[in-house]
């Protein structure tokens, strides 16, 4: 019998299994311990609970490092494409050249939406945040897609796996369109994934397209950041969703939602807002303060990681691709040196280093995206885009494990005990 995790509550012991993964903490199964003991285990916020079993993404928090099936995130986004790293999160495997051919054309047949859903847009308001238009149409796949709602059917999973990462540039792409009044721009499958996405969103029919090598670079490395993540809270919730059986379309759109929060997605475009208010560096030291305030709600958007108590390794690609970016466009946003100082102050503050608060992946994304011509709006919703090969390939993962049951976690209850009912005319 391997290790075991001896818990003595209520007069009785019990025995429990430690777990050992290939790399990372081991965990204690305590699957049994409700029914030996009667008592819960109590961590709402899961920052000592692994949530599953996965293969796919591995994150040393301590140490800064992220692997995708074992393959680091800055070798990946150095010499990978974004569809060369969604078929290692699908298929476990980095891809001969022929298979990632393969799979880049089976996409490729997929980036169509049907003619009905386009009409999805014309119900939002021009000025509806398409982070709200994302949820909207993405569900509204399920309507569509009944030949392909079979989770137990393993060719299923797979054409809807298909279709969620080949449609979502041009649902993305077609949302930047309405907000601004253009036209839907078709996909050209000639192009590549990001290519694309970049023509659809920001090409017209009046002209021929041209996109900067560099900058289609740049967005494919934002994509291969973006893919995934382990169990953070929209991965979280697609798996949870997928518990109960419920069709991809519906579990990636829950996890749309969840995204779009300040907290986690939506902090790439908080955090331009912010550096937006700061302004100047003189202003740095002042917002600093603010966000140490405990009275103050305040909080600097881009820093701080649930995981990550050293160098977020995507920020340090991150900030690296805005100097290529810049050079490119020959573009020079005195944010980006705002962003640089308020780092470096940030840094150096008692208070970060205490609490191990680094730049975050969404620190320097939105200078970038911005630079390309992104509306802040937008910001969130290329996250998504990019996340959609990690939380289908961490859905299919739970779908296929046999041992997979639905998720329904327990409570501490502190409401009132039970007590009868009096009429009104006695209260
Ligand atoms: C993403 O999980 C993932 O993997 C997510 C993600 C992914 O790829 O899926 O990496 C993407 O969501 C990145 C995070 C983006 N969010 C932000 O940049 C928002 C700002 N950051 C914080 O809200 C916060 O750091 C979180 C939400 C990211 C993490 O919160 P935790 O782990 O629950 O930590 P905490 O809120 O308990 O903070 C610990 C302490 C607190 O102080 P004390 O109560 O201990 O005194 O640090 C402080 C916090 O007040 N703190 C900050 C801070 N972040 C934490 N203080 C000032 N500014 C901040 N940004």
């Amino acid at each position: 019998m391997g290790e075991q995790a001896k818990i003595s509550v209520g007069g009785m012991v019990t025995d429990n299994a430690v777990l050992k993964g290939s790399v990372g903490p081991d965990v204690i199964d305590i699957r049994k311990l409700y029914a030996q003991t009667k008592m819960f285990t109590f961590d709402p916020g899961f920052t000592s609970t692994a949530s599953c079993e996965s293969a796919l993404t591995y994150i040393d928090g301590e140490e800064g490092v992220l692997l995708h099936r074992g393959y680091p995130i800055g070798q990946l986004a150095e010499n990978s494409s974004f569809m060369e790293v969604s078929y290692l999160l699908l298929n476990g495997e980095l891809p001969t050249a022929e298979k990632l051919d393969n799979f880049t054309y089976t996409i490729s047949r997929h980036t169509m939406l049907h003619e009905q859903l386009m009409q999805f847009y014309r119900g939002f308001r021009r000025d509806a945040h398409p982070m709200a238009i994302m949820c909207g149409v993405v569900g509204a796949l399920s309507a569509f897609y009944h030949d392909s709602t079979d989770i137990s059917d393993p060719q299923h999973r797979k054409i809807s796996s298909h279709r969620l990462i080949a449609k979502m540039p041009t649902i993305a792409a077609a949302a930047y369109k309405y907000s601004i009044g253009q036209p839907f721009v078709s996909p050209d499958n000639s192009l590549s994934y990001t290519g694309n996405f970049m023509r659809m969103t920001f090409g017209v029919a009046a002209e021929p397209y041209e996109l900067h090598p560099a900058v289609e670079q740049a967005m494919d490395r934002i994509f291969i950041l973006h893919a995934d993540h382990e169990q953070n809270a929209s991965t979280s919730t697609v798996r949870l969703a997928g518990s109960s059986g419920a069709n991809p379309f519906a579990c990636i759109a829950a996890g749309i939602a969840c995204l779009w929060g300040p907290a986690h997605g939506g902090a790439n475009e908080a955090a331009l807002n912010m550096l937006r208010e700061i302004g100047t560096p003189d202003k740095i030291p002042h917002f600093i303060e603010r966000a140490k305030d405990k009275n103050d709600p305040f909080r600097l958007m881009g820093f701080g990681h649930r995981v990550y108590k050293n160098y977020d390794p995507r920020a340090t690609v991150m900030q690296s691709t805005v100097r290529e970016v810049f050079d490119a466009l020959k573009v020079d946003d005195p944010l980006f040196e705002t962003a640089m100082r308020l780092e470096e102050l940030a840094l150096s503050d008692d208070y970060f280093i205490e609490k191990k608060l680094f730049p975050n992946v969404d620190f320097y994304s939105g200078i970038i995206l911005s630079a390309i011509g992104f509306p802040t709006t937008m910001f969130t919703v290329l996250f998504a885009l990019a996340r959609t090969v990690g939380w289908v390939a961490q859905w299919n993962e739970m779908i296929s494990d046999p041992g997979q049951k639905i998720g329904r976690p327990r409570q501490l209850y502190t409401g009132p005990t039970q007590r009868d009912y009096s009429p009104i005319g006695n209260r």
